[in-house]
């Protein structure tokens, strides 16, 4: 195992930044999520740090090893792809094998190493079986048993469950990180997905046009924001941002309260008015706007059903709401933050 450091890699392709000075210390067995929108140039930093793309500037160490000039076979890292790249002639266990099948190891090594990466998996029951007659939730876990078998020093893993539906997608968040931290496998993991990020990661990298905005453990990123970009890309809904004087004031949908709910602290009230209101269930979104403020989209509050007086989501009407002066947050006219309170 080995941890993963770049520093200030760049990396373009004619006048697109699509990596642009990111530094990055990955711990031994950590597992690290990339997260940001389409095009923000995820891909292209896992494709770096294997070796299938040249970095432009910047240095990259695995285990304390500097390998801009190493090829990708020799970085001794794994890489899955969002497309998992299955060959759909051979069976599970060629698949599986097929990374060893290039390298001079023993038969009887490689049906070792198979079993082992199967097993861990569990699909050690489908290996005489071919790729189109498995479940895509079998497929994945034969694509990560594939980037396993080389006992790889770091794992890369790109959007590894985006073909998975909704339901399929939560256990198997729940196995791949269970598997992690039982092989303790350093593992750099790219996603837009910040469900999966704040649930899987170890610490985020919040990536935006080539640059990392924030770092953090989930509870920081999402507590924390260092600035509007992740405020806002954190959270669903998103934060709320209001105009504020010299800039701008943030609060989470589920800190803004009918202001009878909130009985002890001290508090900010707003009057908002209420537009319409969605009951999923385990919560009930209100939108509206406030009285007196900008904001570029419509206020959210995320209120538990059944504590909520009837009276304060009716729609058309102003009604008294107010948040908990700590859940404020303030950001600058640039959208930095500038203080907790
Ligand atoms: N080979 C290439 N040639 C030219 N531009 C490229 C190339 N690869 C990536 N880019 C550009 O670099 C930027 C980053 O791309 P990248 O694939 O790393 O994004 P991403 O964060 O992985 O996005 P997604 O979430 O959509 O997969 C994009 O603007 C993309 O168009
Ligand atoms: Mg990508």
């Amino acid at each position: 195992m080995a941890g993963v450091l770049a520093r200030d890699i760049r990396k373009t392709f004619g006048d697109t930044h699509a990596v642009d000075g990111i530094s990055l210390t990955v711990a031994d067995g950590e597992f690290m999520v990339l997260l940001g929108p389409s095009g923000c140039g995820k891909t292209t930093l896992l494709r770096i740090i294997c070796g299938l793309e040249q970095q432009t500037s910047g240095d990259l160490m695995i285990g304390g090893q500097l390998v801009n000039e190493m090829p990708p076979r020799a970085r001794g890292v794994a890489m899955m792809f969002q497309s998992y790249g299955l060959y759909p002639h051979y069976t599970v266990r060629k698949n599986i094998a097929f990374p060893l099948r290039t390298t001079r190891v023993p038969s009887d090594v490689i049906d070792k190493k198979v079993q082992w990466a199967s097993q861990l998996l569990g699909i050690d029951h489908l290996l005489d079986r071919r790729p189109r007659q498995l479940s895509g939730g079998e497929r994945q876990r034969v694509a990560l048993a594939r980037a396993l078998v080389r006992e790889p020093t770091a794992l890369l893993l790109d959007e590894p469950l985006s073909n998975l539906d909704a339901k399929l997608r939560a256990s198997a968040r729940q196995d791949i990180k269970q598997f992690q931290q039982r092989i303790g496998v350093t593992t750099i993991y790219v996603t837009h997905d910040q469900v999966e990020a704040m649930g899987m990661g170890d610490r985020i990298a919040v990536i935006d046009h080539g640059r990392i905005r924030q770092l953090g453990t989930p509870a920081e990123i999402y507590d924390d924001p260092a600035d509007m970009f992740v405020a806002t890309f954190v959270g669903a809904p998103p934060m709320n941002l209001i105009t504020n004087n010299s800039g701008y004031l943030g609060f989470r949908p589920e800190n803004f309260l009918p202001k009878e709910m909130i009985d002890d602290g001290e508090f900010t009230e707003f009057s908002f008015r209420v537009d319409r209101s969605e009951y999923l269930g385990a919560e009930r979104i209100v939108y509206g706007t406030i009285d007196g403020v900008e904001s570029k989209q419509l206020i959210t509050a995320k209120l538990p059903p059944a504590h909520v007086p009837e009276e304060s989501i009716r729609p058309g009407e102003w009604h008294p709401y107010a948040v908990r002066n700590h859940a404020l947050r303030r950001f600058d006219k640039d959208g930095k933050r500038v203080s907790r309170h």
